[in-house]
């Protein structure tokens, strides 16, 4: 396999292996897409990204990180995604949006204005009632309230009608939001875990709200069109979710129409100790891959052209997602094609300053 060779899921040619990795901007009002999100992922699919994936898409309001992220929790929203969508497919690439709910990691503010910290109700913010436990994240965290099986029922539903939606914008791929410690992951993960009904305790209980959330998803979410899932492949902490873990779920959600496993990892506790170092999460992505028999894409500290065509042509990943990389450069699909001396189709518009 090579970076810059096109593949097939199901019905959609992608025409590279690089994805840009979802990145939250912080820049909306009630869940509305604007101008910036039409420049900054145009950007990137004029760069020659093969996939543009958005940020996390919030399906409910509350299952919003901060005040400021996208939405897609009603019909009003798919309007200002359609011009982006356009817009990105016009350019070759594959548009697909990342279906998430925050979970207890809700209301916190924007990086640069708040730091992160939680946004409390009467500066609007909202109590996070969507978690698995009633353990807030940080100890200076609103108090999350345990989700009853209806609410849970409801969560499922609220992530099919995102997907109804994403495929009236236009997207062509979507992927669910399972990792970085949100809500999916505060079901998976035994560190947070706490509860004693049909979804707490055994592996089967804690990954059943994934398999319930794809069910839905896949019965509004055509056949034709590629579905991906996003896990933290490990929690890093004794005790977490475990690589072991991933590659059974893994196994479980493939024939419910899961097509590649998107491998992150941590999130769940702020005292997990990541290794932190190039490429520090493509083995997960290797061991899923090859023992769980299903398409996977590594992310993390993916820098060079090299290093990204090593982890594809060595076969670790079918799929390689940067994020900061692309932000300091949104043409870096065309000038690894131009290292790697690979092909790549530039804009017609900027021919003449092909290298
Ligand atoms: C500004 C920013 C926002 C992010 N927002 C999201 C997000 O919405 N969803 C998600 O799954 N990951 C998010 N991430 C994580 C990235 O997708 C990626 O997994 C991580 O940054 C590691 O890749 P990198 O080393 O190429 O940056 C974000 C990262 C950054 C830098």
């Amino acid at each position: 396999m090579n970076l810059f060779e096109s593949f097939q899921i199901r019905d959609i040619t992608f025409r590279n292996r690089v994805a840009v990795s979802p990145m939250c901007e912080y820049s909306c009002q009630d869940g509305f897409a604007n101008d910036w999100h039409l420049v900054h992922l145009g950007a990137r699919a004029v760069g020659g990204a093969g996939t543009v994936l958005t940020e996390a898409i919030a399906v409910v309001p509350e299952g919003r990180i901060s005040p400021a992220d996208l939405g897609i929790w009603s019909d009003a929203h798919i309007d200002k995604l359609i011009p982006i969508v356009r817009f990105l497919r016009e350019q070759g690439a594959i548009a697909g949006t990342q279906l998430a709910h925050a979970g207890f990691k809700a209301s916190t503010g924007v990086p640069w204005r708040e730091h992160g910290k939680p946004v409390p109700v009467d500066q609007g913010g909202w109590r996070p009632v969507y978690s698995s436990t009633t353990r807030p994240f940080t100890p200076d965290a609103i108090q999350p309230e345990a989700l009853t099986p209806e609410g849970i029922a409801r969560v499922a539903q609220a992530f099919a009608e995102g997907a109804r939606r994403s495929l009236d914008a236009g997207f062509e791929l979507v992927e669910v939001h399972g990792a970085h410690g949100y809500l999916v992951h505060q079901f998976l993960s035994p560190l947070v875990n706490t509860r004693t009904d049909q979804y707490g305790g055994s592996f089967e209980n804690r990954t059943r709200i994934v398999r319930e959330i794809i069910e839905a998803v896949r019965k509004v979410w055509p056949e034709r069109l590629p579905l991906w899932l996003r896990i933290s492949a490990s929690d890093w902490t004794e005790g977490g979710w475990t690589i072991e873990d991933s590659i059974a779920l893994a196994r479980q959600v493939k024939p419910l129409g899961v097509d590649l496993i998107d491998t992150s990892s941590g999130g769940i506790v702020p005292t997990a100790k990541i290794p932190l170092g190039p490429g520090y999460q493509t083995a997960f992505a290797e061991r899923i891959r090859r023992e769980a028999g299903i398409l996977t894409g590594a992310v993390g500290l993916i820098t060079s052209p090299e290093q990204a065509q090593h982890i594809v042509a060595t076969g670790q990943a079918d799929v390689v997602l940067l994020a900061r990389e692309l932000l300091r450069d949104p043409y870096w699909p065309l000038r690894a094609a131009h290292i790697l001396k690979q092909p790549i189709v530039w804009p017609k518009q900027y021919e003449r300053a092909r290298w």
